[in-house]
C-alpha cells in the first residue's frame, strides 16, 4: 500500500513535549496518520516533495485538545436547564430529557456535539452516554473519525426519577455487550469507558461489578462523577456514612483507570486517597460555576501530584464545548483564591493536551507533537485582533489560553485525516445539522413532557 504523506509547514509548532519546546524553523511530516519527523524549513525542496504540502506560514500548530469529561447525549438540551443546582437540574430537566431520547434525537445530539468539539479544536473525548441507544453515539463518533472513549451511563437506583433506570443485571449486561462490540475498534480510536453515573444513581453492587468488568477490556476506563455538589455529598453521607471518594474507595473502584469528574467537595484525606490510588480528576470549571457547585482546589491537586485534566461537561451546564473557555476559566477562577501566579497559561495548556492524554493512558500516541505519535493536530490563526502582537513563547501560551477561541481554529486533523478545513467541518453541513437538531428537539420536547 502506498503511504499517504503530508508535510505541514506552519509558523510555529507548540510541541508540549517534556521540554515544552516551540519550534519556529521546522515543518512536520506525517505518513499514514503518524508524525514521522520534523524537517528544517530551509531544507524543504518544494518542487520535489512526493506528498501533499500544506504550507501555512501564518498558522500555529498545536496538539488537538483532549476533553476528559463530556456528555454528547445532552447537546440537544443546551439552554433548556439554566440557573438550577445539580440535583434539581437532573431531576427537573436532564433525566426527563435523556429518557425521552430516541435513536434519531440521540444521533443528532451527538453529531451537534462532535461538530462543536472538532471545530473548536478538540480531537479526543471521554464521553458519558445515556442509558438507551448508546450504539448511536458510537456510530456518530466513528462517522466523524473522532478519537473517543464512550459508554452508556449506568443507573440502577434513582430517587430523583424512579422510571429512569435499569436493573443492575441489565445495566451490567448491556454495558458488557457494548464494550465487546466497540472497545478498541477503528484502529484503537474508539474505546469503551464504563460509566456508572454517580453514587446517588448506582447501587454498591453495580459500582463494584462494573469495575470488575474492566479486567476483560484492557485500555478501557471507569468513568463517573464525584463530590460535585454539597447536597449530593450530604446525601452520600446520609446513605453510606462516608464521604463520596471514601465510599468509592471502600468499594475498591479507584485506580489509575478511574476518571472522576468534578472532585470539588473533597477532604484532605480524600485527596490523599485520589493520589494514592492514581484516580484521575476531570476538572470542569464552567459547569462547576454555572451549576453553582463550587471551585475545585486544582492547585492543591497539582501540588500533591493528582492527575488533573479538563472537560466541558454537558452543554446544558456550560453552555459551550470549547476547550478555550475551559482553559481560560481553569486559570482565572483560581487566581482570586491562590494568587495571580497560580495556574499559569503553560500549566493550563498542558492540562488541555498532554495531561488529558496521560489521564486516559494514551500519551504514548497522542497529546503532544513528537515523532512516533499520531497526528491529532490543530492549526490556529493567531493573527487576529483578539491576540497579542508578539509571538515569543510566553505570548503564545497566553494568547491561546487567555485570548483565543473557536474563531482562531482553522484546520483540525485526527490521525492524519482532516476533519476541519478553514474553520469548516468536512464531516457535517452545519446548517443541515442545526435544522435536523431543531426538528428532533421539537419532537423530543413533546415526548418529554417537561413543564
Ligand atoms: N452528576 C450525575 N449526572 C450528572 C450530569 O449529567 N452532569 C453533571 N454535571 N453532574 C452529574
Ligand atoms: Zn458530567
Amino acid at each position: 500500500m502506498k503511504s499517504k504523506k503530508i508535510l505541514i509547514v506552519p509558523k510555529h509548532i507548540i510541541t508540549v513535549n517534556e521540554r515544552d519546546e516551540i519550534y519556529y524553523d521546522k515543518a512536520i511530516e506525517i505518513s499514514d496518520g503518524i508524525i514521522t519527523s520534523f524537517i528544517d524549513k530551509d531544507k524543504i525542496e518544494y518542487g520535489k516533495y512526493d506528498g501533499e504540502i500544506y504550507n501555512v506560514p501564518d498558522y500555529t500548530l498545536i496538539p488537538g485538545f483532549i476533553q476528559t469529561h463530556v456528555h454528547l447525549c445532552q447537546t440537544l438540551f443546551r439552554g433548556l436547564a439554566d440557573d438550577l443546582e445539580l440535583l434539581d437540574w437532573l431531576q427537573k430537566r436532564i433525566f426527563p430529557y435523556e429518557m425521552a431520547h430516541n435513536p434519531e434525537s440521540l444521533r443528532v445530539s451527538a453529531q451537534l456535539g462532535i461538530h462543536e468539539l472538532q471545530t473548536s479544536g478538540t480531537t479526543t473525548i471521554l464521553d458519558m452516554g445515556t442509558i438507551n441507544h448508546q450504539e448511536v453515539v458510537f456510530e456518530s463518533l466513528i462517522e466523524a473519525r473522532m478519537r473517543a472513549f464512550s459508554g452508556k451511563c449506568m443507573v440502577d437506583e434513582n430517587e430523583l426519577m424512579p422510571e429512569f433506570k435499569e436493573t443492575t443485571e441489565e445495566s451490567l449486561r448491556t454495558s458488557y455487550e457494548l464494550a465487546k462490540k466497540y472497545h478498541n475498534t477503528e484502529n484503537g480510536k474508539i474505546k469503551y469507558a464504563f460509566a456508572p453515573r454517580f453514587v446517588l444513581s448506582c447501587s454498591g453492587e453495580l459500582l463494584r461489578k462494573t469495575y470488575e468488568m474492566l479486567s476483560d477490556f484492557p485500555g478501557a476506563l471507569y468513568h463517573s462523577h464525584t463530590s460535585e455538589n454539597k447536597d449530593e455529598v450530604e446525601e452520600v453521607r446520609r446513605r453510606y456514612n462516608m464521604e463520596n471518594v471514601e465510599y468509592f474507595d471502600s468499594l475498591g473502584v479507584l485506580s489509575e483507570n478511574t476518571v472522576l469528574a468534578h472532585g470539588i467537595h473533597v477532604s484532605e484525606s480524600e485527596r490523599k486517597t485520589l493520589k494514592k490510588t492514581g484516580t484521575r480528576i476531570a476538572h470542569c470549571p464552567s459547569a462547576n460555576l454555572k451549576l453553582g457547585s463550587g471551585i475545585a482546589n486544582i492547585p492543591e491537586y497539582l501540588k500533591e501530584g493528582v492527575s488533573v485534566s479538563l472537560g466541558a461537561d454537558g452543554p446544558p451546564c456550560n453552555n459551550n464545548l470549547s476547550m478555550f473557555k475551559e482553559m481560560r476559566l481553569a486559570a482565572l477562577i483560581q487566581k482570586p483564591i491562590h494568587g495571580s501566579t497560580s495556574m499559569d497559561a503553560l500549566t493550563v495548556f498542558r492540562l488541555a493536551t498532554i495531561e488529558g492524554a496521560k489521564a486516559l493512558h494514551i500519551d504514548n500516541y497522542t497529546g503532544s507533537i513528537e515523532p512516533g505519535k499520531k497526528a491529532d493536530l490543530v492549526l490556529l490563526d493567531l493573527n487576529k485582533t483578539n491576540q497579542s502582537l508578539l509571538d515569543n513563547e510566553e505570548n503564545l501560551y497566553s494568547d491561546i489560553v487567555y485570548s483565543a477561541g473557536k474563531e482562531n481554529v482553522k484546520d483540525v486533523m485526527i490521525e492524519g485525516e482532516w476533519v476541519v478545513r478553514n474553520g469548516r467541518s468536512l464531516i457535517y453541513d452545519e446548517n443541515k445539522l442545526v435544522e435536523k437538531g431543531r426538528e428532533e428537539l421539537k419532537k423530543l420536547l413533546e415526548r418529554a413532557n417537561v413543564k
